[in-house]
């Protein structure tokens, strides 16, 4: 299997003066080069703290993270690192400066020394692909949520990473901002073949990943394929979690007698009522 992330027996701990928060602790996880791999769990589970270690911004107290082969905890290959694990975080306002988009996202391969035609070339690119073209000459003031978060998505895009994490980042936008922002990261898994790391308390975004991994109290505590992993139904509720609604509906008919699998979606749901299997 073409691993681009390797997480080994990984702990990191928060130490400030004499007092010490676990972050995450003995967390093992592959991450296969161009899947679709989400994380849940509750507030302070550890989601954030892991994150953060898979693109080296933290380094492990115990164990090791390893990017395309390459330990995190090397230092002379911090920014090779930061620059391919690319990050998109909750909200969308502390991540622009309020300039024309364009000169936004030029920012960032300008600092690489990327050339001038291909920063251009990139950002073409970038805007097409989360479907934000004509906005190249406007400043981000007036844009709604989920074009705001698009565009910081952008700005990860124009780094051209192989990996794309969004931390929670659909998590302040209103349905249709969700949607479009869910919709792009679809495509760009799927039709550019990138790897992305959705994390989320949405579990409706779950249901399309190639790995969920649930975390509790600092631990990966399953992890699977979403239809493995949601009927593990009691682990699900001691995370603190809410399944799908179709898996929920489907697990309380199962417990009246009807014989139908567990559903991930409502189309799965309505499918396996009404046609009976
Ligand atoms: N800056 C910090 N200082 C001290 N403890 C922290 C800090 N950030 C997170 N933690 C602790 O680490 C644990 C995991 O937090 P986090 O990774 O942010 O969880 P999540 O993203 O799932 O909400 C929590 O117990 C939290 O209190
Ligand atoms: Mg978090």
């Amino acid at each position: 299997m073409d691993n681009i992330i390797s997480v080994q027996n990984v702990s990191y701990d928060y130490v400030s003066g004499n007092t010490t928060n676990r972050g995450v602790s003995e967390i093992n996880l592959d991450i296969e080069r161009g899947s679709f791999v989400v994380f849940i769990g509750h507030n302070g589970s550890g989601k954030s703290t892991l994150a953060k270690l898979l693109n080296g911004f933290f380094v492990p107290d115990q164990g090791k993270v390893l990017v395309n082969d390459i330990d995190t905890a090397d230092e002379e290959k911090t920014f090779e690192i930061r620059s391919k694990v690319g990050m998109v975080f909750q909200n969308p306002d502390n991540q622009m400066v309020a300039s024309i988009i364009e000169d936004d996202l030029a920012f960032g391969p300008e600092n690489l020394g990327v050339k001038r035609e291909e920063i251009k070339e990139r950002i073409d690119w970038a805007l097409k692909t989360v479907n934000m073209e004509e906005y190249r000459n406007r400043t981000p003031n007036r844009l709604s949520g989920g074009q705001k978060q698009r565009i910081a998505i952008a700005a990860i895009l124009v780094m051209k990473p192989e990996v794309l994490i969004l931390d929670e980042s659909t998590a302040m936008l209103d349905p249709k901002g969700r949607d479009e922002v869910m919709d792009t990261v679809l495509k760009l898994n799927s039709e550019e073949g990138m790897t992305v790391i959705l994390i989320t308390h949405y579990m409706e975004e779950a249901i399309r990943a190639d790995k969920v991994a649930v975390m509790n109290e600092g631990r990966i505590v399953l992890a699977g394929k979403p239809k493995e992993v949601f009927e593990k139904v009691d682990i699900i509720r001691d995370a603190k979690l809410e399944l799908p609604v179709a898996t929920k509906v489907s697990v309380e008919l199962r417990k009246l007698g009807y014989d139908i699998p567990l559903a991930l979606t409502e189309e799965e749901l309505v499918e396996s009522l009404v046609l009976g299997n």
